[in-house]
């Protein structure tokens, strides 16, 4: 195997996503925050269980070198993508639909809608590190890099 590309990150969460026995024991609900779980990690790809309880909200990130694909598996999540001259657009992704990033790809990932939410993820290479923007105190944007075990926090390995 080797890196994923878009199209087979995207492919993998899909098939991930349609066979739910391989995911399930993983979903958590109850927690305040997003719950994380690894379903896989090679040296090619990683693959999380994210389950999501409403006002959940990650900020604007980036995923350093990595592609990613997300599948909504239940409710829905809110993609915003940032724009510099003005709001950012937004995405719903509902449950039952996908959508892919390289690796030049920031966005923030939110769920509002009141009710739950489970989605898969996949990453190529392999998330390590991050990037976490905020607007510093002279009103510039400041990025942190970070690990991802800052923010994908894995409860339980399964490899
Ligand atoms: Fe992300």
């Amino acid at each position: 195997m080797s890196v994923l590309d878009r199209a087979e990150l995207r492919a993998l969460v899909a098939r991930i996503a349609a066979e739910p026995a391989s995911w399930r024991d993983l979903v958590r609900h109850g927690t305040p925050e997003r719950h994380f779980e690894q379903l896989w990690r090679d040296d090619d790809v990683d693959v999380w269980v994210i389950s999501w309880a409403s006002g959940n909200d990650t900020g604007f990130h980036d995923h350093d070198v990595s592609s990613g694909a997300v599948a909504v598996v239940e409710g829905e999540l809110i993609e915003e993508r940032m724009v510099l001259s003005g709001e950012p657009i937004r995405f719903h992704h509902r449950a039952g639909e996908a959508f892919d990033f390289d690796a030049s790809h920031v966005h923030r990932m939110h769920q509002d809608s009141g009710a739950r939410s489970v989605s898969i993820h996949a990453y190529s290479p392999p998330l390590w590190r991050m990037g976490s923007y905020a607007i510093g105190g002279d009103g510039t944007l400041r990025r942190q890099s970070i690990s991802y075990a800052e923010e994908l926090r894995p409860a339980e390995v399964v490899v």
